[in-house]
Order: C-alpha cells, then structure tokens, then sequence
C-alpha cells in the first residue's frame, strides 16, 4: 500500500486558509493513507487557555473535521490529522482518523509537551489500533515519541503504522523513529511542521524533515526543513507483520515481562 505525509507552515489561527493549504498539496497525492502535522488547521504556539478554546473544535461535527471528511471522501483516502479538541469543558491536543466513510476515531495526545500542561487535558483514552481494512494504524502525537511505550504498547497490540502528527522543535526525533521501528519492526510516518512562530514573547522553529521509516531501520521518505513537501511510499504490511527476526527470535514473545514490572510502577 502507499502512505505519506503532508508537511507545510500552517499560519497561526487562520482555520480556513490551513484547511485549504492541506487541501490543494493533498490534491495531486495517490496514497490510500495521509498524515498532517499537529495542529495542522491552527498553528501551535499557543499563548492562553482563552486561545486555545476559541481555536478548538468539537469532533467530528467541529468545521475540521467536516472538512477532512469531505476530502477522505473526495480522494478515497484515510487521513490522520491534528486539531485542538473541545469536549464539553475540556481540550485535547488530538489528533483525529477520517476514512472515506466518514469519521472513524480521536486519539488524546497522552504525553503533554512542556506549556502544553497548561493549555489542555492529558489524554483520556490510552492507545488505540483502528483496523483500515487494509493495514492497522495506531496514532501518538509528537512528544509521545520520547516515551518508548507509547509505540511499544501500539506495536503490541497489533499497529502495522503509528501514524505521528507533529510539531517538533528539537532535532531528535527524526532519527529515534530509526530505532523505535526497528524495535517495534513497525512502519511510522511522522508528519512535521516547518516554519517560526513568534507569540506571547515565544518564539519556537518546526524542524520540518517529515519522514516515513521502515521496520528495517531505514528511511524511505525525509521531508526537507523548510518548505511545503508531500512524501508518499510503498509499505509492504508482511514485513511488520512478521516479529520472528531470526531461526531463535521474536520481538514480542523474547520480551521478559517477568522481570520488566518496574516499568509500569
Ligand atoms: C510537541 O510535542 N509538540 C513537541
């Protein structure tokens, strides 16, 4: 199957014209699978808890995710996006699944970055594997990546992609994803942001560079740092499937769960 991400420099706010950015570089891709960055149709760089309610969006009847549907529908495609979800008198930083169907599910980022804590409530939901019909994706958002359980507990319940909205600011991630889809022998597509924000006295740099990594450690797909780019390739769900890595291995039955409950306490 063919998945890929969508990278560009959503403007702080401006809901529609984000929607319509993402819209027109979506508009040439032939994928059956898109993810868009964190907080794609908002920008990030949040100042007040005021703000981000007013950018935030019921699911699925907010304009978003309407709009996602529309284009899921349109292209025949599933699309993982991020938004600022209000769910009566709370906000998620979340990211939501659209299949050409309609509206499928919400993931509540489970690890808030920095002021995030400030501005909205931890997830609630833990994580989720969605069946697509053609392959399983599991969602985390951005800084979910700094905790290896977050794809550990998605690879263990059966995820072939984590799909990995985000607004990164420091340089690592791209090359952890290296080692986690090894680890996990998952594929993961990590949709950045590129540009600057400067707001309430903040000023934070996106380091773009989206990527798709493959479970053998490598990269099919890096984004640049800088400029709008869509990345789309080939993903062949038997080798993630298969977790046996050698005649005496396998990633998930060698595990010592015996020995590893100190992780959870
Ligand atoms: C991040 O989690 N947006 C860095």
């Amino acid at each position: 199957m063919k998945a890929g991400f969508i990278q560009f420099n959503p403007e702080f706010g401006k809901i529609d014209r984000n929607i319509s950015r993402a819209r027109a570089l979506m508009a040439s891709v032939d994928a059956q699978l898109l993810v868009l960055p964190e907080f794609f149709n908002t920008g990030y760089l949040i100042a007040t808890r005021q703000e981000a309610w007013d950018l935030g969006e019921p699911v699925p009847q907010g304009k978003t995710t309407v709009a996602l549907c529309e284009m899921a529908r349109a292209k025949n495609i599933h699309i993982v996006a991020g938004l600022i979800e209000k769910a009566g008198e709370k906000l998620f930083n979340a990211a939501v699944l659209v299949s050409p169907d309609g509206y499928v599910a919400t993931y509540r980022k489970m690890h808030l970055f920095n002021e995030e804590k400030l501005w909205f409530d931890s997830g609630d939901k833990g994580f989720e594997v969605y069946d697509l019909g053609i392959c399983k994706i599991g969602i985390m958002i951005c800084f979910d990546w700094f905790f290896p359980e977050s794809m550990r507990i998605l690879a263990l319940q059966g995820a072939d992609i984590i799909c990995h909205p985000a607004n990164l600011v420091l340089p690592f991630c791209q090359d952890a994803m290296v080692t986690r889809c090894l680890e996990n022998r998952v594929y993961a597509i990590t949709a950045n942001r590129t540009g600057v924000e400067t707001r309430g006295g903040k000023s934070f740099r996106y380091t773009g560079r989206s990527q798709i990594t493959a479970p053998g450690a490598q990269i099919l797909c890096r984004g640049v740092s800088d400029s709008d780019e869509v990345g789309v390739a080939e993903l062949d769900l038997a080798v993630v499937r298969e977790k046996k890595i050698n005649a005496f291995n396998d990633l998930f039955t060698d595990r010592r769960t015996d020995y590893y409950g100190s992780i959870c306490s």
